[in-house]
């Protein structure tokens, strides 16, 4: 199977397993590690309704409990006719663990929908990089 039809599939099968009785929204997620290892994840909702995760949350809290460290490629599945692309907050928490030029592919119900780069979708972003340089005077 193509590497991308797995991220597809892993995705959907995440979104399935989603808690998302509040919203009704159920989002899967799935990425692929640069040491090539699959981890997803699905939304979290909780009735203390700010306490509720998205799967792009999930799906990285997985990677890191495996020992990864880079995303090479992700995957974010939603319903509806909007693209499903990930949260302000989760495009930082991606900024974490990828290079400007990561991979970010919406799909839907029928298939993958469109591409785009972290970059695209967080524009001079602040990361780990910023904290390691040496201060200025
Ligand atoms: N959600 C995600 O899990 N990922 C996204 O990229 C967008 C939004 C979730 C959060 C909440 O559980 C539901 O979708 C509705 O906002």
């Amino acid at each position: 199977m193509a590497a991308l039809d797995e991220l597809f599939n892993a995705a959907r099968e995440a979104q399935a397993r989603a808690h998302a009785p509040y919203s009704r929204f159920k989002v899967g997620a799935a990425l692929r590690s640069a040491d090539g290892t699959l981890h997803a994840g699905c939304n979290v909702e909780n009735a203390a309704y700010p306490n509720g995760i998205c799967a792009e949350t999930a799906a990285i809290a997985a990677m890191v409990l495996a020992g990864g460290t880079r995303i090479a490629e992700i995957v974010v599945i939603g319903d509806g006719d909007a693209l499903v692309t990930p949260c302000g907050g989760c495009r930082q928490r991606i900024r974490e663990f990828a290079a400007p030029d990561l991979p970010i592919h919406i799909a839907g119900p029928a298939g993958m929908r469109r591409s785009f780069t972290l970059e695209e979708l967080l524009p001079f972003s602040f990361g780990p990089d910023h904290l390691a340089q040496e201060p200025r005077e």
